[in-house]
């Protein structure tokens, strides 16, 4: 079946849209850069739109090399004043450029947008509801699972009323910490030491400090509220860190499992998988792909990636992130519905190192969006 068919004979046109508010606008421009090179230019027509810290939508430059990371500079969005407006009618469907002191030019119709964004305003649901808003297809997470995986206590909520594995916690809601400091402590004591303590909604380890005595709690509460009101205090998982890629099945079909690969955090400095460890000394970190694990752990992680990815309702791509302890056990430390998503980032390898080449990634994935309806679904 050709679900394309209803789409008009030209090349659909793929709105890249990448930067954006939170504390992961140069990631995100990385990752752009590397979609920009690896679209096939042939099938599809290609609109670079940045946006900018302050949250404004630009013209950018369709250049992959603008937006590449080189020697630790990091890239940036600029305000171009060239100002892209979505459409805002269903039966308007036309994207324009404002220019302060010109007429609005139209740019004609987007097909799909490729939102390339980590974090807050990007990646939990708020971006996709505007998109919803203006009846344009998107890749990825709609609405709901966008917000339900970007918010870490909701995540668990709604996994463990689906049967799935996640490990203990308590939640520290916004102001909590000050009304009653003795009842958090006494909460979060239950759950033995270490506790992970983190922001409720961010990311990159933003934020999280790995606490072994109680009488530092409160300090590491406040850290967390740097990033979110709201906190989730976690029992440490003693296992391997394994990640395994989803991408949403074709035609109705299930969604697919990539082959898992491992975090080995090598360097002792890092205590767990923090924020240096993940993008300033990737010397001390292994990404190992595929995970040496025994065929049935393999089989058992690919599977809860798939019911994880199911229970939140994702659509598109996730990477599922688990524990898998001596014993065999999985355990779901966190669904990502906008992975890392560089040539070199975890979700792609794992794609590659299961016959899934990265362009072809990026073909598959708008795809998907393309043959998925609009509004509800
Ligand atoms: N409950 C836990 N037990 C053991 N390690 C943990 C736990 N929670 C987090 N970590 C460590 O902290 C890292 C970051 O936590 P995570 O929940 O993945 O946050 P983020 O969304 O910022 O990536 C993990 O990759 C892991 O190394
Ligand atoms: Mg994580």
């Amino acid at each position: 079946m050709d679900t394309t068919a209803d789409l008009p004979t030209r090349r659909p046109r793929v709105m890249v849209l990448f930067g954006g508010r939170s504390g992961e606008h140069a990631i995100s421009c990385a990752t752009a850069g590397g979609v920009l090179r690896a679209i096939d230019r042939d099938r599809y027509d290609v609109l670079a739109v940045g946006i900018t810290p302050a949250g404004r939508w630009v013209l950018a430059e369709d250049d992959p090399d603008r937006w590449a990371i080189v020697d630790g500079r990091l890239p940036q969005v600029e305000d171009t004043a060239a100002h892209v407006l979505l459409p805002q009618a269903v039966d308007d469907r036309d994207v324009q450029v404002l220019e302060s002191g010109r007429l609005p030019r139209v740019l004609g119709e987007v097909d799909v947008v490729f939102p390339l964004l980590h974090g807050p305003f990007g990646e939990d649901g708020t971006l996709q509801g505007m998109l919803e808003l203006a009846d344009v297809r998107y890749v990825g997470a709609g609405v709901l699972a966008s917000a339900v995986g970007m918010d870490k206590h909701m995540m668990k909520l709604v996994l463990a009323g689906h049967g799935l594995p996640v490990g203990p916690f308590v939640v520290v809601l916004p102001g909590e910490l000050d009304r009653d400091p003795a009842g958090v402590s006494e909460r979060a004591a239950a759950l033995g030491l270490p506790l992970f303590v983190k922001p409720a909604r961010a990311g990159s380890s933003l934020g999280i400090t790995r606490v072994t005595d109680l009488a530092d709690l409160p300090a590491a509460i406040r850290a967390a509220h740097v990033h979110d009101p709201k906190v989730i205090v976690e029992a440490a998982i003693v296992g391997r860190e394994i990640e395994c890629g989803v991408l949403g099945g074709r035609d109705g079909a299930r969604a697919r499992a990539s082959l898992p690969g491992e975090i080995v955090v090598t360097d002792p400095r890092h205590t767990f998988y923090d924020f240096d460890a993940k993008y300033l000394d990737e010397a001390g970190v292994t990404l190992a792909c595929p995970a040496e694990l025994s065929e049935a752990e393999t089989a058992a992680v690919r599977e809860v990636a798939v019911r994880t990815f199911e229970a939140v309702g994702c659509e598109g791509l996730a990477r599922v992130d688990v524990f898998v302890t001596a014993t065999g056990e999985v355990v779901v430390n966190e669904i990502n519905t906008m992975p890392g998503f560089t040539p070199f980032s975890m979700y792609p390898r794992m794609w590659q190192a299961s016959g899934v080449p990265y362009s072809e990634l990026v073909d598959e994935l708008i795809r998907l969006a393309l043959e998925r309806p609009t509004g509800l679904r």
